[in-house]
Parts: structure tokens; sequence; C-alpha cells
């Protein structure tokens, strides 16, 4: 159960000619990092509305999302021209299981994102209460093109307050660049490149894995991941593979 309520855009950043941040304030019942609101606009005299996960913490306010326009889509193109001050609505309740209390106890936290699937996993490293459950948070951000690496400075601070607990690893497909791996994340676990560069093995016995965004990235891990014994986790089945996917 739940509403559409008001919510008012606080800012619109624009990463680069199709990806944008949204904060937009509005009054919604609390939330768990790595949950997704749905935003809604009137087009053409039909509500439009679409998930989006949240990268802001539960105690920081406003919201924000992190997407791409998709220009054949009929949201994404108007979201993304959205100005401060101007106004969508929001469905008052949060939803999503991509959530540490989802998670049964692991040792290492593999958080696997491509594209904007990043956004849910800064919601959960920001968030001071993931820090108990797991040793280690391993952030794996696969892109195109280096330019894609967006939110440097959430990262940065995220890599400076919990320097311990976190690795991040860039992941750059179409060009070279001079930090993290270059390939595909399914090829990168297949060749053990990935877990050499991070210095922890992916294993039943350690890890849990989150994976987020491109559905053909989820289907790939998942049998990447499958030859190691790791098997989709549910609330009435356990195991080591949770996901979101995006399209
Ligand atoms: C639980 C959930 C959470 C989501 N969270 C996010 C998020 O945080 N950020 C985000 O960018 N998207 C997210 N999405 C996708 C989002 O809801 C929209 O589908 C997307 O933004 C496109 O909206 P649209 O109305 O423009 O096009 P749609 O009508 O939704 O889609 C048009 C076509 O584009 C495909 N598509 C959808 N998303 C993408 C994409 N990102 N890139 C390429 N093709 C795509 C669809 O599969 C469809 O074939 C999420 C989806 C789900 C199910
Ligand atoms: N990024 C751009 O410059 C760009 C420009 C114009 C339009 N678009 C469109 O925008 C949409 C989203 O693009 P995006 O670049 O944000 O996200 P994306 O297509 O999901 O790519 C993000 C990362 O995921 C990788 N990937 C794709 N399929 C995979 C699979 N099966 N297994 C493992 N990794 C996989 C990509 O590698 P690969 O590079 O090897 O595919 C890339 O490194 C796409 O529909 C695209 O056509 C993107």
């Amino acid at each position: 159960m739940g509403e559409w309520v008001k919510g008012k855009i606080i800012e619109n950043k624009q990463w680069n000619d199709r990806l944008f941040s949204l904060k937009v304030e509005a009054a919604t019942k609390g939330f768990k990092a790595g949950q997704f609101i749905r935003v809604s606009m009137e087009i053409d005299g039909e509500r439009v509305g679409r998930p989006y996960s949240c990268v802001n913490t539960p105690t920081e306010q406003p919201f924000e999302i992190y997407f791409n326009i998709v220009h054949e889509g009929p949201l994404t193109p108007l979201l993304a021209k959205l100005q401060a001050g101007d106004e969508l609505s929001v469905w008052d309740t949060v939803n999503g299981l991509l959530t540490v209390e989802d998670v049964p106890e692991a040792k290492h936290l593999w958080m696997f994102a491509t594209g904007t699937g990043l956004g849910p996993f800064l919601s959960i490293m920001k968030t001071a209460a993931s820090y108990e459950k797991f040793e280690k948070f391993v952030l794996v951000h696969a892109v195109r093109t280096a330019e894609e690496l967006t939110y440097q400075d959430s990262i940065n601070s995220i890599l400076k307050q919990y320097s311990d607990s976190v690795v991040y690893v860039p992941i750059v497909s179409r060009e070279d660049h001079s930090d993290g791996l270059r390939g595909r994340i399914p090829d990168l676990i297949k060749s053990g490149e990935l877990e050499s560069k991070v210095g922890l093995t992916l294993s039943t016995a350690e890890s849990h894995v989150m994976l987020c965004g491109n559905s053909g990235m989820i289907q790939d891990a998942i049998v990447t991941l499958g030859e190691r014994d790791m098997v989709k986790h549910t609330r009435k089945e356990p195991g080591q593979i949770s996901m979101e996917k995006y399209h």
C-alpha cells in the first residue's frame, strides 16, 4: 500500500550527455540502504512511473537517484530536463531486497555494478551500520569508458573513512585506463584477475555477492559464480547471490 506524493527537484547534476543525478525532496516512509523508490510524471495524460535505486542513505535527505537517458524510453528523457524547483511524483513507500539486512552472514560482501547500478551500493557503503555485518566490502564498478566512473568524490570519502574495510575496483571495457581493470566482470572473475587485484577469494565459505545493473552482466555473472557453487539467494532458500536487474 502507498500513494503518490509530491516530489520537488532540488538539484539536477549532469555528469555527461547521458548520465544524470537528481536530488528530490519528498515525504516518504523510511527505507533501508539498497532499496528503490518510484518516481512518475504525467506524459500525454498518463502517469508513467519507474523504479530508481536510492543513492542517499536512510538518514540523508533529499532522495538521490542516478540514471542514464534511454532515448527510446518515455521517462528518462524528461527526467534529464528537470531543473531545481520542478515537480514530479514519488511513491511514498520504498521497496527492494538488495539490502544488507536481506543478506545472510558472510565475511566479505562483493558488490558488482554496471553503469548506474552503482547507486544502491553507494547507499550501502555510506551507511555506517553496514560495516557491523561484514569484514570487507569489495565495490566493483564496470563501465564502458573511464569518464563514466562517476561519484569519485563519494567513493574517495568512503575509502578514506573505512580504509580498512573497503576495496574499490573500477573496470573499463572499451578503453585502457590507468587504474583498475579492463574487460567485463564475469571474464575477470573467470580469469582470476579480479580476485588477484582485490587480494580476496570469491567462495561459498566467505563471500556474498550483490549484482546490480545490466541483465546480461547479471546472467553471465550467475553462470560464472555457479562454477564456484555459488547460487541465487532467496529468503526461502539461502544462497550467495543477490541481485537487482535494471534492464
Ligand atoms: C528495481 C529497479 C530499479 C531500477 N533502478 C534504476 C536506477 O537506479 N537507475 C537507472 O538508470 N535505472 C534504473 N532502473 C531502470 C528504470 O526503472 C527505467 O527502466 C529506465 O530509467 C528507463 O526508463 P524509461 O521510461 O526512459 O524507459 P523504459 O520504458 O523503462 O525502458 C525502455 C527500454 O529500455 C530498456 N532500459 C531500461 N533501463 C535501461 C538502461 N539503464 N539502459 C539501457 N536500456 C534500459 C528497457 O529494458 C526497455 O527495453 C531500475 C529498474 C528496476 C526494475
Ligand atoms: N556508455 C556509452 O557510452 C553509451 C553511449 C550511448 C548509448 N548508450 C546506451 O545506454 C545504455 C546503457 O549503457 P551503459 O554503458 O551505461 O551500460 P551497459 O551497456 O550495461 O555497459 C556497462 C558495462 O557493462 C558491461 N556489460 C554489458 N553486457 C555485459 C555482459 N553480458 N556481461 C558482463 N558485462 C557486460 C559493458 O561491457 P561492454 O563494453 O563489453 O559491452 C560495460 O562495461 C545501453 O543501451 C547503450 O546502448 C551507452
